[in-house]
């Protein structure tokens, strides 16, 4: 199983700025997670700083017991080789052919004969749908080869996290999907812990298992992804939906001021871009048939039922939505389209609550903007099936 990391008031400025502070989360060990934000909001800052190339000023960054913020160099050096990372344009080396790219890690950091570094190399450009272009240069590749050359080049160590950075950059949607799917495919193959960090809508609405946002130099929430997909949260539905009305503006923020004349000409019939207002929770992809069970889609149900009861209502809907029958029976929940009950699992018998009273758990759903609990306002379900998660 992969590792887990524990993320608890991570801070991070160049000189005066600050790019984001408190960052609290926990990536559970094995599931696929997802960060969103606007540009700028340091997202790349985030994911270097996980593997130690970036320095916070202050928090933990957890893995096995090592917090990589405050431990030895070769500390580091060892927790390092625990991370596969692809970055955004694959980060290849333009003159060695995709073999020697992807044997480069194997070369560097292991003793392996060349024999065994063939078999495993193999391995990975099969993996990725990569035979037979071990010859190849990067540069007579496309964009998409790239990306999966690159993923396989992260793959050779036997990573147990393995980050990601804008994988839909330079790919066209469809390409996007594939190489969405082939993320969820290894994710069943090797159990390792994913954070993909992406601005692609689509990707964030149906590949992770769990989703965060950054935003204003904070972490707005980090969840599952029923919380941020049924969220009445102003910034993170501005953004799943991709319209210019709302906080985000083309530099990061937007002040009243502009909010409002904004709004006037919206009301005015102005259109602001992006897709028609979408609402509930898409089904989740599944692998691919023959594809080993996602073991780690496998614990999140139980580690979901089991923090459901603290949610925001349409959250704890839509995971109930996406139960099967026996499922539901199995964790004694049962879902009358939006009017979920639960029935007899927990034993002091109030149920799933209509109203969200309690605080939310900090390592789930990070931070609610201004301490507020989240909006429980009408959400729209997906009429028959509802979001996957299985
Ligand atoms: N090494 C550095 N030194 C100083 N400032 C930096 C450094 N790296 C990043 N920054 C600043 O940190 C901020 C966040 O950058 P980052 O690249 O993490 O944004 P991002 O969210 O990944 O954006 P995008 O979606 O466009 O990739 C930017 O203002 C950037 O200028
Ligand atoms: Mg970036």
């Amino acid at each position: 199983m992969g590792a887990e990391v524990v993320i608890e008031g991570l801070t991070k400025s160049f000189g005066k700025q600050t790019i984001w502070r408190d960052v609290t989360l926990t990536l559970p060990p094995g599931e696929v997670s997802a960060m969103l934000g606007p540009s700028g909001t340091g997202k790349s800052v985030f994911l270097k700083s996980m593997i130690g190339l970036l320095k916070p000023d202050r928090g933990r960054c957890v893995i096995n017991g090592v917090d990589i913020v405050t431990c030895a160099e070769h500390k580091l050096y060892e927790i390092r080789k625990l991370f596969g990372v692809l970055f955004q344009d694959g980060a290849l080396f333009g003159s060695m052919n995709l073999y020697d790219n992807v044997a480069f890690p194997l070369r560097e950091h292991t003793k392996k004969s060349e024999t065994e570094i063939r078999r495993i190399v193999l391995e990975k450009l099969d993996m990725t749908g990569l035979n037979g272009a071990d010859k190849k240069l990067p540069g007579e590749i496309s964009g998409g080869m790239r990306k999966r050359a690159g993923l396989a080049r992260a793959l050779v160590l036997d990573p147990e996290i393995i980050l990601v950075d804008e994988p839909d950059s330079g790919l066209d949607p469809v390409r996007t999907t594939y190489i969405s799917q082939l993320f969820l495919d290894v994710n069943a193959q090797i159990d390792a812990t994913f954070l993909i960090v992406t601005h692609n809508i689509n990707l964030a609405r149906t590949v992770p298992d769990n989703l965060g946002m950054l935003f204003r130099k904070e972490l707005v929430m980090f969840g599952p992804r029923e919380v941020l997909l049924t969220s009445e949260e102003p910034v993170v539905k501005q953004f799943l939906n991709g319209k210019m009305q709302g906080p985000i503006g083309m530099s990061e923020e937007k002040d009243s001021a502009q909010m409002a004349a904004e709004q006037a000409m919206f009301d005015a019939g102005h259109h602001a871009g992006g897709v028609e207002d979408i609402t509930g929770v898409p089904p989740q992809m599944q692998t691919t048939p023959g594809v080993p069970t996602r073991m780690g889609a496998v614990r999140r149900k139980d580690r979901v039922m089991e923090i459901m009861h603290r949610l925001p209502p349409a959250a704890q809907e839509s995971i109930i939505e996406s139960l099967s029958p026996e499922e539901q029976r199995h964790y004694g929940v049962r879902s009358h389209r939006g009017q979920p009950q639960q029935v007899g699992a927990r034993p002091q018998g109030d149920g799933v609550p209509n109203q969200h009273h309690g605080q939310l758990p900090a390592e789930q759903v990070a931070r609610i903007p201004g301490g507020q609990p989240p909006r429980t306002g009408t959400h729209r379900l997906p009429p028959n099936n509802g979001p996957g998660g299985r």
